[in-house]
């Protein structure tokens, strides 16, 4: 059986899960369909991804064909930033139910602590600095409890904050986020968030988990590390038969985290659901535990601009 993640209702989210960042519209249909069609059955999306209608036109087909139930699948998307305004919220999400032809979400994430001018996808040039928002993030939030009672998303919870955004975030509300996103993979443990989210009863996704090599030219370091290539990586993957993917999926699954690797290649994306058979041994983790070089793929640093109020998205 699949291991999965419970919320407090009973509702149990499956450890691993297709990631559909940079999916292209061309070919994520296929995946998603590929994926279902294979035990998948967790999926996770956004808004900004670029690709919900393409992700959609796989659910309309897969559930239209009758062997997969909706309620059997869990599916995860993310609020844009430039709609946190308590007005723009439920809008954002109903767009987003209607591309993915759904009518209801089990978890929506607020996607950054960052808010933007409605219309705005990423702030690239001097002229955007202007294109960021001062909404309170109880603002939001407020309405992400609303659109959990008026039931068009099962769960709420937030991506991409820190321990000092969630505890700001708790200590205004009563709701609790339930779930949080962010990036995590041998090169960045974060294992004091995530003790305080196991503390908290907030399910954990580990985003990245592959190192997202296929990233814009533009999003990457300079020399930055493969965690494909990496030779311990390797070397464990060898001694258990498995691929470098598997290990990093399987590190993710073993620490109690949900994993949304990507694929669009049918292969991989069997090979990927497939990673966690067996138990990464005492050695192997010790191992593992000397990779953390507290590395980020995704620095988020198209926010932090003069005209925002982080000088480090963070909050490092
Ligand atoms: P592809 O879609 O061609 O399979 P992440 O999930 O960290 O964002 O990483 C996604 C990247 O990793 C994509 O380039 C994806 O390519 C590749 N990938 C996915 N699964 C595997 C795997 N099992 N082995 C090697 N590369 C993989």
């Amino acid at each position: 059986p699949l291991r999965t993640l419970k919320y407090k209702n009973g509702d149990e989210q499956p450890a691993i899960g297709l990631g559909t960042w940079k999916s292209g519209k061309g070919e994520v249909t296929k995946a998603v369909e590929i994926a279902l069609n294979n035990g998948y059955r967790h999926i996770d999306c956004a808004a900004t991804y670029g690709n919900e209608n393409e992700v959609g036109e796989a659910f309309e087909k897969v559930f239209g064909e009758g062997e997969i139930n909706r309620e059997e699948v869990w599916i995860t998307s993310k609020l844009w930033n430039d709609s946190h305004k308590k007005e723009d919220v439920i809008p954002a999400l109903k767009k987003t139910l209607k591309d993915l032809k759904l009518d209801y979400l089990d978890l929506y994430l607020i996607h950054w602590p960052v808010a933007f001018k409605k219309g705005v996808g990423f702030p690239e040039s001097d002229d955007e600095y202007y294109s960021l928002e001062e909404v309170p993030i109880i603002e939001t939030w407020e309405a992400m409890v609303e659109a959990k009672k008026q039931g068009l998303v099962k769960h709420i919870g937030v991506s991409n904050f820190s321990i000092k955004k969630l505890k700001d975030l708790m200590s205004k509300t009563n709701e609790k986020p339930e779930a949080l996103q962010v990036e995590l993979h041998p090169y960045l443990h974060q294992n004091e968030l995530l003790e305080f989210c196991s503390k908290n009863g907030i399910n954990v996704t580990a985003y990245s988990p592959l190192g997202s090599g296929d990233r814009a030219d533009a999003m990457k370091a300079k020399d930055e590390p493969s965690l494909l290539e990496n030779p311990t990586i390797v070397k464990i993957a060898k001694k258990h038969g498995a691929s470098a993917g598997q290990v990093l999926i399987n590190w993710a699954v073993q620490r109690g985290t949900a994993v949304i690797p990507k694929s669009t290649n049918k292969g991989r994306i069997i090979e990927n659901l497939a990673s966690s058979g067996y138990q990464l041994d005492k050695e192997d983790l010790a191992e593992i535990d000397k990779l953390d070089e507290h590395f980020r793929y995704v620095t988020g640093e198209f926010f932090v601009t003069d005209g925002n109020s982080y000088s480090n998205i963070y909050d490092e």
